[in-house]
């Protein structure tokens, strides 16, 4: 299967998921969070998930008393994740690929502004528990990576962004599932 067509297929699978959660207890920790994110999204990497939270949170927050805030969390390691990606795609551009790859290249770094502009609405979107607005963003940046990525096929290219483009996947994937998660628990 192409890796963009796995993409696109996570994606969809969870547009349609609604699985009803039950969290016990006010204080939620990041591995509770893991576990019922995996039950919104089976697919989802219960370590990539633990060490996305950890390591992008401050102690304070290792134990929330609002599952939001693992979803905050996510969200802004998936808009760093695409900055990065920014940064990448310049540094790529400076070792003067060939013609194609240039041209690959420069759709993305167009996709990719679009991507993190996308998910720095849905940041603020899910801090003002604006859900629907945070999943319409959330959705929108990730058809620009499946863009990013079906552009490289197109051209009939291996794409040097594919590891990157699989890590956004994973980051908006956990995003969209915690924040899944956040939602049912009604605090
Ligand atoms: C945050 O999470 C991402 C994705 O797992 C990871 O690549 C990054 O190293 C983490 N840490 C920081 C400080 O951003
Ligand atoms: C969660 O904790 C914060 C500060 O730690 C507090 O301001 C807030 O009221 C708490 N929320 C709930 C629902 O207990
Ligand atoms: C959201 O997360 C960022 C860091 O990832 C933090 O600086 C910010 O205070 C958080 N906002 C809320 C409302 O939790
Ligand atoms: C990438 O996109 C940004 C925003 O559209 C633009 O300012 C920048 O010049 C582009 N970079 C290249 C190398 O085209």
């Amino acid at each position: 299967m192409k890796p963009y067509s796995m993409i696109s297929i996570t994606l969809f699978s969870l547009l349609l998921l609604t699985l009803p959660l039950h969290l016990a207890g006010a204080l939620v920790s990041v591995r509770e969070t893991c576990k019922a994110a995996k039950k919104v999204v089976s697919n989802i990497n219960y370590k990539f998930c633990v060490s996305t939270l950890c390591e992008n949170s401050t102690l304070a927050f290792l134990v929330a008393n609002d599952t939001r805030v693992f979803a905050n969390i996510s969200a802004t390691a998936a808009t760093t994740h695409a900055h990065n990606v920014i940064i990448s795609i310049q540094d790529l551009l400076r070792t003067s690929p060939d013609p194609v790859t240039k041209s690959v290249l420069m759709h993305c770094n167009g996709s990719y502004n679009y991507v993190a502009s996308s998910w720095d609405k849905a940041v603020i979107a899910i801090n003002k528990k604006n859900d629907d607005v945070a999943k319409i963003s959330l959705s929108e940046g990730m058809t620009s990576v499946i863009s990013c990525e079906t552009q490289c096929g197109n051209a009939g290219k291996l794409s040097p962004l594919i590891e990157m483009n699989i890590v956004s996947a994973k980051l908006v994937t956990l995003t969209y599932a915690i924040l899944e998660v956040a939602e049912k628990n009604k605090y």
